[in-house]
């Protein structure tokens, strides 16, 4: 069956991403037909919201009265709920079947093509709170789109419906894709972690910490956007300073554990940066040696966290 240009959308799953997509949809005129969750109360404050949407018990009435569904539910349980769907003829309506994961393959969806149902991933890469609040935040940020034929222009317009930016990834790129990810998100976080728990040796309290390491944070993401990585890298490599640059190493190594090796390592990716800029540090190569160098003491030793 085709898929119409303006879809009765459904969603399996009332939770943080469920409540922001089917919010936004319904903001740019496309009509949510019906929301399934665990709970009945869930689906029910969701469907609430939205104007003429069923709130249902089961997973499969949301099959039976949407063109475009949307499998919003936690990653481990789309595969199972997809099985145990039915395409069988007796649901007129369901023409795409759309998961929300980024680390989970599209092919758990492959009951549904077999059935003739296009298959896809949405992938909104933003942090969802289930605050009201996330439908105005998600403009401006980027939506991944996994899928073939008229699902990709169809997928790609309710994307900017939403005020986002379309990315298109193959699947057999699913793992490095989400993974890199959390170099903006959770890893940025570790490294938040790192320092809070080095100054609490020196006498900082978290909270203290904080406040100090945040506004930092938010100044070089601020830098970033303006004048783009390396120009925005900044500390002693960016400035050349290899002195300084070998005496951190060797306080890191004080500390024990792998804390000299973390260090070492991202300074790595730091020097790559600064040697992308037209005019590098013209201690660059001095100051590659003595990371180089640190890194084999951490492997010599063997260094892990406890
Ligand atoms: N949260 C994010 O920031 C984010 C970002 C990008 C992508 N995603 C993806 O979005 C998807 C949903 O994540 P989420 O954070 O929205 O999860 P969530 O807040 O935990 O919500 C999960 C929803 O799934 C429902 N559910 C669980 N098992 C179900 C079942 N067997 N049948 C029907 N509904 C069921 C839950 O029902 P109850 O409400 O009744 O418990 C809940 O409404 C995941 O694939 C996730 O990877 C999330």
């Amino acid at each position: 069956m085709p898929l119409p240009a303006f879809p009765r959308l459904g969603f399996i799953g009332a939770g943080r991403l469920a409540r922001c997509l089917a919010a936004g949809f319904a903001r740019a005129g496309y009509p949510v037909a019906a929301v399934a969750a665990r709970t009945p109360d869930s689906a029910r404050r969701l469907a609430q919201a939205l104007p003429q949407c069923r709130a249902v018990t089961d997973a499969q009435t949301v099959i039976d009265t949407s063109d475009v569904v949307f499998l919003a539910v936690p990653d481990d349980s789309i595969g199972t709920i997809a099985n145990n769907l039915t395409f069988d003829g007796s649901n007129e309506r369901t023409t795409a079947l759309v998961h929300c994961s980024g680390a989970t393959s599209v092919a758990v969806l492959a009951p549904a093509r077999e059935a003739g149902v296009a298959i896809g991933g949405f992938h909104p890469l933003y942090l969802f709170t289930g605050d009201e609040a996330d439908v105005d935040r998600i403009a401006g940020c980027s939506v991944t789109i996994e899928a073939q034929g008229e699902l990709v222009p169809l997928l790609s317009a309710l994307a900017r419906s939403l005020g986002c930016e379309v990315l298109t990834l193959a699947g057999a790129q699913r793992m490095l894709y989400h993974g890199a990810a959390h170099y903006a998100a959770s890893f940025a976080l570790a490294a938040l972690a790192e320092a809070v728990d080095i100054w609490r040796t020196l006498g900082f309290n978290d909270d203290q910490s904080l406040r100090a390491l945040l506004p930092m944070l938010a100044g070089t993401v601020e830098a970033a956007r303006a004048k783009g990585l390396s120009s925005a890298l900044a500390g002693p490599v960016s400035r050349g300073d290899a002195a300084v640059l070998a005496r951190q190493l060797t306080a890191f190594e004080t500390l024990g554990e792998d804390h000299a090796m973390l260090y070492a390592l991202l300074t790595r990716r730091a020097l790559s940066l600064a040697r992308r800029r037209t005019h590098p540090p013209a201690s660059i190569d001095a100051m590659t040696d003595t990371v180089e160098a640190a890194l084999a003491r951490s492997l010599a030793r063997g260094a892990r966290a406890t």
